[in-house]
């Protein structure tokens, strides 16, 4: 589950919490520099854009500039045009780990998209070569990968008769302690901000947390699955969060979620 590719994007199950999902994009987004999206014949790429909500929102806030998203995914790149009715906002298909703008960049924008690369912290500091000085790296990577929501994942997967075939889903790929992203950008930036946020997400019906991951990092484990194996796995897995998870007195499932952020300011 390291590589996003290989994984089939359910836009419309992203979406249904995209609300969610969206705060800390919104977080990200405000510690943008305005003056990097008024940049002549310079543009804003939203890297690994999903169904392109925040290309959208980018481009409401950065009126003057190009915004393209890019992703590997045609669902989703479906999704991103059949809802874009703003010509500057654009979309091309493309691979993350090999990205070469077509516009020279003044803001590199990228919200829960790297983690799914396989070293992707060596490829941080080439993106940031891209930009000119005082452009802006800004990436937000979920690191939640020791919380109950994701080692159940691996305990439910060896602990049923779909063990054999689940063995080939690799493990999520890590997000590495923040200083080593720090230490990797300092040396070409005017301004590095790196924080971490837990956010606190309330979460409402059924299974919350196993619908939340569902489309997310428990896809390659479904994928790998058929019916009644996939019910059942789903199932157990949805036993071990229950547990780890519990519905508050007034229904509503807190799942606590782990988010890292970088802000590099080329030097
Ligand atoms: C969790 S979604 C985030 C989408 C969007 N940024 C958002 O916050 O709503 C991750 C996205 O990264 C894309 N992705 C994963 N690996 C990729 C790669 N190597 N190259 C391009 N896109 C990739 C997936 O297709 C998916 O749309």
């Amino acid at each position: 589950m390291s590589d996003g590719k290989s994984t089939t994007w359910d836009a419309n199950l992203y979406l249904k919490f995209a609300d969610h999902r969206m705060r800390p994009a919104l977080d990200l987004m405000g510690r943008l520099d305005p003056a990097n999206g008024k940049l002549p014949c310079h543009a804003i790429y939203d890297l690994g854009c999903g169904a392109g909500n925040i290309s959208r929102i980018l481009a409401e806030r950065f009126p003057e500039a190009p915004v393209v998203g890019i992703d590997s995914s045609e669902e989703m790149l479906a999704k991103a045009r059949s809802q874009t009715v703003d010509a500057r906002v654009t979309f091309d298909k493309g691979d993350l780990a090999h990205f070469k703008p077509g516009l020279p960049p003044g803001i590199l924008y990228s919200n829960a998209a790297y983690q799914w690369l396989d070293g992707h912290i060596d490829m941080f500091p080439g993106l940031l070569k891209l930009l000119p000085s005082g452009g802006q790296l800004a990436i937000q990577m979920p690191r939640n990968h020791e919380a109950p929501s994701h080692a159940s994942m691996h305990e439910a997967a060896v602990a049923g008769p779909w063990r054999d075939k689940l063995t080939k889903v690799r493990p999520i790929v890590r997000v590495e302690e923040p200083e080593r992203y720090y230490d990797v950008l300092k040396p070409l930036c005017s301004e590095l901000e790196v924080w971490e946020s837990i956010y606190q997400q309330p979460l409402t019906g059924k299974d919350p947390v196993a619908q939340y991951t569902s489309s997310t990092g428990l896809r390659p484990y479904l994928e790998l699955l058929q019916e009644p194996e996939r019910t059942d796995f789903y199932n157990a897995y949805a036993a071990l969060l229950a547990k780890a998870y519990p519905t508050r007195a007034d229904g509503i499932t807190l799942f606590p979620f782990r988010r890292l952020f970088i802000v590099a300011r080329r030097a």
